[in-house]
């Protein structure tokens, strides 16, 4: 398949194509999705078979803005509209009941649909031109992390998708966060820019009960699948043993290492590192992580070992992604 590479101002040529049936990736302010008409499950069915995703992993739906809620979910407790109206447009991801015009190839079966409402301004003039609901999961081959630049996106994607739309660097670099409400209970399934501490605000404000603090009670189903990891290992590590896990690796020479910490790179003898990657804070962290990590493989390293931030704001996300890819889960 020939893929069309389309700048931002040709979204209305990309509408086109979604509403087509044909597959589109598109930027967002998380990560670059790869699109289909959320209406249409033989387009949806597509973006499994383009990905290589298990069929079991539902698509989240994303829509232009609230009012057309009533077209994906059945019904959207306070609770959601709450959040929708704090956090949307933005990287946030409910889950709801679906609407039963929903295909099955979106939802995987499951009773309910995940919807969200980037604000990447490319992602709405998309939603504005397509004029449907886009089913998208991030356009990363199934297992591989998720795209967070244009030139990622076509590597990723081509031949695969119909076209590739740049919107540039994405703002967040991590998937959304993911909730579910349900009877006005309010779970996160997966970390993201919108903190918990975030949503325990917007929730406390309106008299809600906290927000359960465990560990994910029921992850979102498509974390049981392989995530987020480069090639190489990843040793993912808190920032006092930074110096020890680098020292440690670096001694065995048919190690070709990468780091990506805020820290500098401490532990003899880090001239022999591959690759250094430094964010400047937690949010650039995010924002450059799944870059880091396809440059990390481009240069060929068989580790990379990476600071884990403090667990606060989108640290917690940054752990949970760090975690998977280490394979500690
Ligand atoms: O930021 C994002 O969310 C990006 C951009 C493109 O919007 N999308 C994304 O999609 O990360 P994906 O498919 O890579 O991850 C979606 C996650 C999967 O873990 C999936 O299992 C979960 O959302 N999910 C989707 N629908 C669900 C549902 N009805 N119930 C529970 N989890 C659901
Ligand atoms: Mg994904």
């Amino acid at each position: 398949m020939r893929t069309l590479l389309l700048d931002r101002g040709q979204t209305a040529q990309a509408g086109r194509i979604i509403r087509g049936g044909g597959l589109v990736v598109f930027p967002t302010e998380t990560v670059y999705g790869l699109g289909a008409n959320a209406f249409d499950g033989e387009a949806c069915l597509r973006i499994f078979a383009a990905k290589g995703r298990p069929a079991d992993n539902p698509l989240i739906v994303h829509i232009a803005s609230v009012s057309m809620l009533d077209g994906v979910a059945a019904e959207t407790e306070d609770a959601a509209r709450r959040l929708f109206a704090a956090f949307s447009p933005g990287p946030l991801t409910i889950i709801l009941p679906r609407a039963s015009h929903i295909p099955d190839a979106v939802t995987a079966g499951l009773p309910t649909v995940g919807v969200r409402i980037p604000s990447h301004p490319v992602a709405q003039a998309l939603l504005d031109a397509a004029g449907v609901p886009v089913a998208a999961p991030s356009a990363n081959l199934s297992g591989r992390p998720s795209p967070t630049d244009f030139e990622t996106a076509v590597e990723q994607m081509s031949g695969r998708a119909d076209a590739v739309l740049d919107g540039g660097a994405c703002e967040h670099g991590l998937e959304s966060t993911i909730v579910r409400v349900e009877a006005e209970k309010v779970r996160v399934l997966r970390e993201g820019a919108v903190t918990r501490e975030m949503i325990a605000e917007v929730l406390s404000a309106e008299g809600q009960e906290e927000l359960p603090s465990e560990a994910m009670a029921a992850p979102a189903p498509g974390m049981r699948h392989a995530h987020y990891q480069p090639r190489a290992r990843v040793v993912a590590v808190e920032s006092e043993e930074v110096p020890e896990a680098l020292a440690r690796i670096l001694e065995d020479p048919r190690e070709s290492v990468g780091y990506i910490g805020f820290q500098a790179p401490r532990g003899a003898p880090v001239e022999k590192l591959a690759e250094i990657v430094r964010p400047a804070d937690p949010e650039d962290y995010a924002r450059r992580l799944y870059r880091a990590f396809y440059g990390f493989d481009a240069a060929g390293c068989t580790t990379v070992v990476a600071e884990l931030p403090a667990p606060r704001g989108i640290g917690r996300a940054l752990r949970d992604r760090l975690r998977r890819a280490s394979g500690i889960g």
